[in-house]
């Protein structure tokens, strides 16, 4: 286990379980559209996650990233959230699968929902590997169609999640030990 972590709470084999189970469902929920589905992951937590996903689902898709912040690198959201990175593809009349490495509090999550409401898609679900429902804003109300684990209030690293933009490579999720904040 790498020295930074106090415990491991999904081990790499019960992360590709559960990404693999997700990925036949978006895929036998979406198998009979017309048009390719769009999936844009939310740089930068979700890369390990996005990119395991989508090499299981076996029906024909789109990728696209956005970017956007409302963390500074450190434990907690700033509120304040920017789209760092916009979209390229047209979301016009697309069914379109959000995905999202974990959501906290769900103001980022709100913030891209709503920036890509206006593109007039026909279709929006939410894919997250992680979800701390006990962090969610009084304000949000989001449904989350495809998660993963549902995760303690603790703050996580591995898989995606950084603690000052280091343990993203990690291939499992975890606590980190106090001493490395
Ligand atoms: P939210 O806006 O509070 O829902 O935060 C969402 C973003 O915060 C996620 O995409 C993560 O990048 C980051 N985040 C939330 N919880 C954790 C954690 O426990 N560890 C590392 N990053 C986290
Ligand atoms: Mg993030």
């Amino acid at each position: 286990m790498h020295k930074a972590f106090k415990e491991i709470l999904f081990s790499e084999e019960e992360i590709q379980l559960k990404v693999e189970e997700m990925a036949k469902k978006i895929s036998n929920d979406y198998r009979n559209c017309k048009e390719p589905i769009v999936m844009i992951g939310v740089l930068k937590g979700c890369l390990p996650f996005f990119s395991d996903l989508v090499k299981k689902i076996d029906i024909d898709i789109r990728i696209d990233y956005i970017e956007a912040s409302s963390w500074n690198g450190g434990l907690e959201s700033s509120g304040n959230v920017k789209v760092t990175k916009e979209i390229n593809t047209n979301l016009e009349g697309k069914n379109i699968i959000i995905v999202e490495d974990i959501i906290d509090s769900g103001i980022t999550l709100e913030k891209i929902l709503d920036f890509i409401r206006d593109q007039n898609p026909n279709s929006m679900s939410i894919a997250t590997l992680l979800d701390k429902p006990s962090g969610r804003d009084k304000s949000i109300d989001i449904k989350v169609d495809y998660s993963g684990f549902i995760v303690p209030d603790a703050f996580l690293i591995g898989y995606g999640l950084d603690y000052k933009e280091i343990y993203r490579n990690v291939p499992y999720v975890g606590i980190i030990k106090p001493e490395y904040i």
